[in-house]
């Protein structure tokens, strides 16, 4: 399949429909500069050779000696199709598993065979976050880039500055101060990033890295980075993949700063928008109630996208009321403590597509859930088990039914966090603790302890 040259093919758009101001992929500005809303990657499908069913993608597994054909992301490559394979950036991104599990199937009081847990912890650094890494990478190849920076709850670090290596680019994180959960941490400075512990939350780093993006012209990798959602859709095309290239009926998420269901609601509208698939499914964002911006502006404040018309005084308003109350999050999942997520309007105009819910679960709701997966899966993070929990409320609130088909995104590796795992198992915190028993240095009282 040949690619026609990206100056044709992809270009950038304002979501603002007042501005829809355009530019070409060759720039890097993450905002649009006419009137600092968000920007979309567009395409001219017209001008792209798109297979004519999903299942062509599977046959890319054939020739998997092709780096590209082998990398989850740059499989569905005509999906992304924003730059030349010449730019083109993988370490192997992508090779997660989508697993039927019915012993957790039981525990959310779902119908056996209908539950499916999508392992993104099995990426390379760990997390979902290398989807959307091989694709802004990708783009940052293409328009010379040599140093970038994130701020992050440590997961975005960790995946930056593994790609930044790999890439032979110099890269700058800015976490919060005692925010970011160890494994994390370890990573981003294992693999060579410059490290700054800012004395704030994920909120203020947020701000912080944006205006020194700016000042010092670095290449930003936060999911503002519209290039970065390009390839979080992926995640959404191995979950069709997984179902045997069907669609399921849910797909729950945990929203953070919101690139991930920003990016799942524009997958699944331009798959039907192509005739890929027929339906789009719903979905279910999941806050921690410590951090739970969506769930109040749109449960309680009854926000909408509007066609893109989003009422900007509701979040203005709210957000000076966050700041008049010196609020900061607090949540034990630490990847999602975030109050001001940057993808808000784009999240808001994913749950138009897909018709999506909002749900708030509280830390000891996300760690019994973190302890199910462990026990009956291949374990999470923390954030990852919020999709559990939400989706037990949604089953006892009756919106979702016991024999729909449900997919739920575990987005980090259980190792990232290991403090919150031993606390719960050690501290007997919850239900499903599993503490250590203390033995004498005395073989008869250890088989006496094991019998
Ligand atoms: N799950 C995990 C494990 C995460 O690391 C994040 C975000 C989310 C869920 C939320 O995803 O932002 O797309 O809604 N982590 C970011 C970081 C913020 O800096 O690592 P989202």
């Amino acid at each position: 399949m040949s690619l026609p040259k990206t100056a044709d093919a992809a270009y950038q758009k304002c979501i603002n429909p007042d501005c829809a101001a355009e530019f070409d992929c060759g720039q890097a500005i993450f905002k649009c500069p006419a009137c600092g809303e968000l920007l979309d990657i567009r395409y001219n499908w017209d001008k792209i050779e798109v297979p004519a069913k999903l299942s062509d993608f599977g046959k890319r597994w054939a020739n998997r000696k092709n780096p590209l054909d082998f990398s989850g992301v740059w499989r569905f490559r005509e999906l992304i199709n924003f730059c030349e394979d010449k730019y083109k950036v993988t370490i192997g991104e992508g090779q997660t598993i989508l697993q039927q599990n019915d012993l957790v199937a039981k525990y959310v009081d779902m119908k056996q065979g209908c539950l499916y847990l999508q392992y993104e912890g099995l990426n390379p650094s760990g997390s979902f976050k290398d989807n959307g890494m091989a694709a802004a990478f990708s783009h940052a190849k293409m328009v010379g880039v040599n140093s970038c920076a994130c701020a992050s709850t440590g997961n975005t670090s960790a995946s930056m500055a593994l790609y930044a290596h790999s890439c032979g680019m110099k890269s700058i994180v800015f976490i919060g101060s005692g925010r970011i959960a160890f494994g994390k941490l370890s990573q981003a400075m294992d693999y060579g990033a410059k490290t700054i512990q800012i004395r704030g939350d994920f909120d203020d780093c947020m701000r912080l890295v944006q205006a020194v993006c700016t000042k010092l012209g670095l290449y930003l990798l936060n999911s503002l980075n519209p290039f970065r959602l390009e390839g979080q859709k992926t995640i959404m095309y191995r979950i069709i993949e997984g179902m045997g290239w069907t669609v399921p009926d849910w797909i729950i998420v945990p929203g953070g700063n919101l690139g991930n269901s920003s990016a799942f609601g524009k997958a699944f509208y331009e798959l039907r928008q192509l005739g890929l698939i027929e339906r789009i499914p719903r979905m279910a964002i999941i806050n921690a109630t410590g951090a739970d911006t969506l769930t109040d502006l749109v449960n309680k404040k009854k926000m909408l996208w509007n066609n893109g018309k989003v009422d900007q005084k509701i979040i203005d308003d709210y957000y000076a009321d966050l700041t008049a109350r010196n609020f900061s999050p607090h949540t034990c999942a630490s990847a999602i403590e975030i109050s001001r997520p940057v993808n808000l309007k784009k999240c808001l105009r994913a749950i138009d597509i897909c018709n999506g819910v909002v749900r708030a679960v509280t830390d000891e709701e996300i760690c019994d859930a973190k302890a199910i997966v462990g026990k009956y899966g291949l374990g999470c993070e923390p954030a990852s088990a919020a999709t559990i929990a939400g989706l037990k409320h949604l089953r006892a609130e009756g919106i979702i039914s016991a024999d729909e088909q449900v997919a739920c995104v575990l987005t980090g590796h259980p190792l990232k966090d290991p403090n919150v795992t031993v606390n719960y198992h050690k501290e007997k915190q919850g239900e499903f603790s599993n503490p250590p028993v203390e033995a004498p240095n005395d073989l008869d009282e250890i088989i006496k302890l094991i019998k």
